[in-house]
């Protein structure tokens, strides 16, 4: 029988599905509905020193939908950080502690770029029990005139400096939450565990425009008449975010053996976090998700990652965990083993030579055009080998 246990960075866990920061672990009462619907750990929504300076806009989420119109998914959030005070979090954290012992809580921390802010906010959040911190160095539009959030991010030199100062100050393990509003993800990372991050968590949202209104000609989502860029999340995001945990993972594989990854962007599925798993991260975490289905989609995505194992004879998550990094290489690669393949084919005059070798651009037709795209299409799927449709959806209708 496989197990969904698992220890990172010190950390035990009785699965690896995490709630991510955000609305799903805004407050004590959802954080503790997370705990008795059995997530393997909690990212609280992020807090800083002062919450004076955080205020949040109605309506604040714009959705893309899809097909019969019934799904989002994509979701833009122009939401900010936790507009509760520090010490009515001191509080809670303490009190979340009492209630769930065993269970893991994370803090997930953000300040300006100062030492004495972010060594004070460790000190305070760690004295309250917390299990481990996760700096938030990547909010797409975490007040940026205050240079926090992505802004920060995006400077390696930063990162690595706010991770010394995180690390000189915390007590437990922290992992560094990097924004994928860079062109190379792996530099920030890299900085960040060069500063003494045990891990990496990935990815926060990436900027985005939802739409725009046809009818009022105003962009979404419209407070007052007027927007401003969000960050984007669900389902749409994960193949961006399978491409980012992929090459966070190649540079621990290669450069920081033993620490950690949290990947996250779009999953809502046991075999969502199969593929994450495959690429390397440790753990996943769900934010949008849960806005959609509720917290007891943590039962089905056991479930379903369990079967997975078991169809596999995975015992552990580190049977499979990053096995299928190996499989990444240059697309010059591609061409030198297509090109073998097809030499081997001929070699044998009774094997019938693959259409896709002869498909060059002049081949196009204007009549078999979709037909001929489709055919040069391999469906994206996590389900079961031969199943063409994706399994659906907890709580889908
Ligand atoms: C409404 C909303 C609020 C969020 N707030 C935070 C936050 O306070 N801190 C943070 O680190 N990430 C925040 N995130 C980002 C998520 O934690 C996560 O990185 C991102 O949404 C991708 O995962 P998902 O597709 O499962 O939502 C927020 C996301 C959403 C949708």
């Amino acid at each position: 029988m496989p197990t969904l246990a698992t220890t990172v960075d010190g950390l035990k866990l009785p699965n690896p599905f995490i709630i991510a920061s955000g609305p799903p672990s805004t407050n004590l009462n959802v954080i503790s509905r997370a705990f008795k619907e059995g997530w393997g750990a909690v990212v609280a929504k992020t807090v800083s020193l002062d919450a004076t300076k955080v205020v949040n806009v109605t309506p604040r989420y714009g959705k893309l939908l899809a097909g019969d119109g019934k799904e989002a998914i994509g979701w833009e959030n122009i939401e900010l950080i936790s507009d509760r005070p520090l010490s009515l979090w001191e509080d809670e954290f303490k009190r979340c502690k009492d209630l769930f012992p065993d269970r893991v809580l994370i803090a997930s921390i953000m300040e300006e770029f100062e030492q004495s802010r972010w060594a004070e906010l460790v000190e305070r959040v760690q004295a309250c029990g917390v299990d481990a911190l996760e700096l938030n160095l990547s909010c797409p539009h975490g007040l940026p005139e205050r240079k926090m959030g992505a802004a920060m991010g995006q400077e390696p030199d930063i990162v690595q400096e706010v991770c010394r100062w995180v690390k000189a100050a915390a007590k437990v393990p922290f992992w560094a939450k990097m924004t994928p509003n860079i062109t190379h993800i792996e530099d920030p990372s890299r900085a960040a565990l060069r500063g003494g991050a045990n891990g990496i968590a990935a990815i926060n949202t990436i900027r985005c425009v939802i739409g725009v209104n046809l009818e009022t000609l105003r962009p979404e989502p419209t407070v007052h008449g007027y927007t401003t860029p969000g960050g984007y999340s669900s389902r749409a995001i994960k193949p961006i975010a399978l491409r980012m945990a992929m090459e966070i993972a190649q540079v621990i594989r290669q450069e920081f053996p033993g620490r950690s990854l949290s990947a996250m962007g779009g999953i809502e599925s046991g075999h969502d976090a199969a593929e994450f798993i495959l690429l390397g991260a440790d753990t996943v975490q769900v934010c949008t998700g849960v806005m959609k289905f509720g917290h007891e989609m943590v039962r089905p995505m056991c479930d379903e990652l369990l079967a997975f194992m078991a169809r596999h004879q995975f015992e552990t998550l580190a049977d499979f965990k990053g096995k299928s990094l190996d499989y990444f290489t240059t697309h010059a690669d591609l061409v030198k083993r297509q090109s073998e393949h097809h030499a081997a084919q001929k070699a044998h005059p009774s094997a019938t030579l693959s259409q896709q070798m002869h498909h060059a651009d002049g081949d196009w037709s204007g009549d078999d055009f979709v037909k001929q795209s489709h055919a040069l299409a391999q469906t994206g799927q996590s389900g079961p080998a031969g199943k063409t449709e994706p399994p659906p959806h907890p709580g889908a209708n």
